[in-house]
């Protein structure tokens, strides 16, 4: 089934399969799951085949970074677990991207994921760029040029923050994929995120999916919350 434009990505941050799998239940409705490291590191590759075998779409979120060949090759073995989305980290340059998507289209056995390209962490702040990592370049420049880099190297599409969304489009091209994550109610808090929006500025920035972790999996009624952001999301439309 192809991935669906305009959909939320639940980030499962659980640290066992049987919570993952117990929280899946709840839904009636298939969703995209990502697995990110605490889940991938304790469960395993398999937790890939329970959760596809429940009819959820997958995102394995394991952000690689390291020396081309290394990752070229990590990437072979995500290939095969048949995932929709997979990802790696912007910050090891265009060669190392290239070589991880040749590993990930070696890899496959069927469709080829989806290989997006996390920008700059939604936690990060520009006062921590600057004065940690030393980079001066203005935040929206330093992400539009790791896009570029991106979409040069035959990427999908990159994670970055809904307030980024516009510019790289813009200079990119609608059809490349942004995946936000930092997604807040106001009233709740930001936990460790920064660069936050709200559901429905998510939806007016036109991002294609919005990943969000905590104000669903810690909600009281997560259904009840994952269809309030969906709707938000839309633009008060009801769709699911
Ligand atoms: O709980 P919360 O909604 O903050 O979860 C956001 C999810 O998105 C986490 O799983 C985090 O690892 C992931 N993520 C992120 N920022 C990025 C890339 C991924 O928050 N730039």
């Amino acid at each position: 089934m192809p991935l669906k434009i305009m959909s939320i990505i639940i980030a499962m941050d659980f640290d066992d399969s049987k919570k993952a799998i117990d929280f899946l239940a709840l839904f009636k409705e298939p969703v995209i799951a990502k697995i990110g490291m605490e889940l991938f590191y304790k469960s395993g590759p398999d937790i890939v085949e329970k959760i596809k075998k429940l009819g959820h779409q997958i995102f394995i979120d394991l952000k690689l970074c390291d020396i081309p060949n290394t990752v070229y090759s990590a990437m072979k073995v995500i290939g095969s677990y048949g995932a929709d989305i997979v990802n790696l980290h912007a910050f090891g340059g265009i060669k190392m991207m290239k070589e991880a998507k040749r590993g990930l289209v070696e890899g496959s056995t069927g469709k080829v994921a989806k290989l997006i390209a996390v920008t700059q962490l939604t936690s990060s702040d520009p006062e921590m760029i600057k004065n940690e990592l030393l980079i001066d370049t203005p935040l929206n420049e330093c992400i539009l040029q790791y896009a570029k880099n991106a979409k040069l190297a035959g990427l999908d599409g990159v994670v970055c923050s809904p307030l980024e969304v516009r510019i790289i489009k813009e200079a990119i091209g609608e059809d490349f994929l942004t995946l936000t994550p930092g997604i807040r109610y106001p009233e709740a808090g930001a936990d460790d995120q920064f660069r936050i929006t709200t559901p429905e500025m998510a939806g007016k920035l036109k991002t294609d999916y919005i990943v969000v972790g905590r104000p669903i999996t810690r909600a009281e009624n997560p259904i009840a919350s994952y269809q309030k952001i969906n709707k938000d999301y839309l633009g008060g439309k009801n769709e699911s």
